[in-house]
């Protein structure tokens, strides 16, 4: 007999309080933190959906690893631990930890970057494209012919445009482009796979170009998961062995291990490269640590060793992808336009149709971020113009693309009725939609503005203005470049 009910495939040892607060705080706080949902402490938080990175519930047997970590500075036994569950999953014979993946994004980029250079990917992720930016080169993205059609569900919208991708490699040519990354999932898109055929065809074209092909493999096991239920020909395939296919049709990978290996900390970089690999490790030790550590503490190196195999169990994969996807078809259920389907790791809620009433440059999915959280104390992030928003050359204000509020599920945390009241808060705001208010900006710093700039909600009059006319605003967001 199949039953119908997946269930959390885990019982659950040690428990945490979750931070309840009434709607009336939340507004104090709310106004406290400048309509900034970074500024507010967790434990006023009562499911927080912030981010799927080093949030997840390690398992018994990692706490059981952490105990036994080996703190030798060089040669511990934990890092032969972490390189074996490396080189059995990815086949690749350097294997170099890091803090966690941004620091793999540095080492690399500021090796093979540089000015006239330039990274190809289906997405880069923020630090990855950051992290290449910062070495002079510039990151261009071909994501599939669909992906932005957030209405429109597609089996593998996580996919590389191959045509755009060769074109531009003739154009700008090969000695000038020294990696193209993978991301799997694609989280900048929705958390959407990546299919083995579109791999393979990156590869084909890497390889006939002599460009390395390396996998940002942070979420490889949902990614590996998609592939056996999605794609043709593999349903009978172990979800294991999927993902060695994977990593064994790309050159190298890079890692935040706070995700597909639930650790709350760490990452690694591994290659085939030898060379590379070499100037790799001088950098970590700079940088990061000694070659046997790489920034980690031994405890931190046995956790993501065992979660690394923990995170191939089908049991786990199947609940992980049904609960996203219960979350994703809850909100569909009360009309909520999503990024469909759901992806592996969250929900994004396209809060531009959802929202119609608020301007981009009134940030809307920042706004229904704060509005989310005074309704139901739940923490999502807003993925918009306040992260994206720029001022072209001529000065002219140029909104993102899109206005998504990401609700990032932690691994092995929350259970089906934290869900269901995510859901049911939902169901609410929904009715109430138009009364949310857009946000105008009071103070935020020229990069990376999401993090830490003061919002407060737009008044009325000033619904029209590009940056609100608070003092304040003119010089400080979206300066000219
Ligand atoms: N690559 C991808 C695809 C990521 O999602 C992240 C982090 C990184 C690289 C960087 O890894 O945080 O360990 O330095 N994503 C987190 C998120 C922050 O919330 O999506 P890191």
């Amino acid at each position: 007999m199949e039953w119908k009910t997946i269930i959390e495939p885990f019982r659950i040892k040690s428990v945490e309080p979750l931070g309840f607060t009434t709607r009336q705080e939340r507004l104090k706080l709310l106004e406290q933190s400048h309509y900034n949902l970074f500024n507010i402490r967790a434990e006023k938080v009562l499911i927080d959906l912030l981010t799927d990175s080093g949030t997840g519930a390690m398992s018994a047997a990692q706490w059981g690893g952490i105990m036994i970590g080996d703190e030798s500075y060089a040669g511990a036994r934990s890092y032969y631990n972490f390189e074996n569950s490396i080189k059995d999953l990815t086949g690749y014979e350097e294997v170099i930890p890091v803090h966690q993946g941004r620091a793999a994004e540095h080492i690399i980029f500021s090796m093979i970057g540089g000015h006239g250079k330039y990274m190809v990917s289906n997405s880069h992720f923020d630090t990855t494209r950051a992290n290449v930016e910062a070495s002079g080169a510039e990151a261009v993205d071909f994501p599939a012919k669909g992906a932005l059609d957030f209405d429109k569900p597609g089996p593998f919208k996580g996919n590389m445009d191959i045509e755009a991708l060769e074109k531009f490699i003739k154009v700008k040519g090969a000695k000038n482009i020294p990696m193209c990354v993978m991301t799997v999932t694609n989280n900048s898109l929705g958390g959407q796979p990546v299919s083995m055929e579109n791999l393979k065809s990156t590869q084909n074209i890497c390889r006939k170009y002599g460009i390395p092909m390396f996998l940002d493999c942070a979420r490889f096991a949902e990614n590996a998961y998609f592939i056996k239920l999605r794609e043709k020909g593999y349903n009978q395939t172990p979800v294991r062995e999927i993902a060695q296919q994977m990593f064994e049709l790309a050159d190298g990978a890079m890692m935040s291990s706070k995700k597909d290996a639930f650790a709350n900390m760490g990452g690694f970089l591994a290659m085939h490269n030898t060379e590379w690999a070499a100037k790799a490790r001088q950098l970590l030790i700079l940088t990061e640590g000694f070659n046997t550590y790489g920034g980690l503490a031994g405890r931190d190196l046995e956790a993501i060793a065992i979660g690394l195999r923990e995170v191939l169990d089908e049991n786990y994969l199947q609940y992980r992808i049904r609960s996203t996807a219960y979350m994703g078809e809850g909100l569909m259920r009360l009309g909520i336009p999503i990024v469909t389907p759901p992806g592996g790791h969250g929900v994004y809620v396209n809060a531009k149709k959802l929202m119609p009433h608020i301007k981009p440059q009134n940030f809307p999915a920042t706004a229904l971020a704060a509005a989310l959280y005074l309704e139901g104390g739940i923490r999502g992030v807003g993925i918009g113009t306040l992260m994206f928003g720029r001022r072209n050359a001529k000065g002219d204000f140029l909104p993102a693309d899109m206005e998504l509020l990401r609700l990032a599920i932690p691994r092995r945390v929350y259970t089906q009725s934290h869900i269901d009241y995510v859901i049911e808060v939902f169901g609410h705001l929904v009715k109430n939609k138009k009364a949310i208010k857009g946000l105008e900006i009071l103070e935020a710093p020229k990069a990376l503005a999401h993090f830490t700039a003061k919002l407060r909600p737009i008044s009325k009059g000033r619904e029209d203005s590009v940056e609100g006319k608070g003092r304040r605003n003119k010089e400080l967001l979206y300066p000219k470049p």
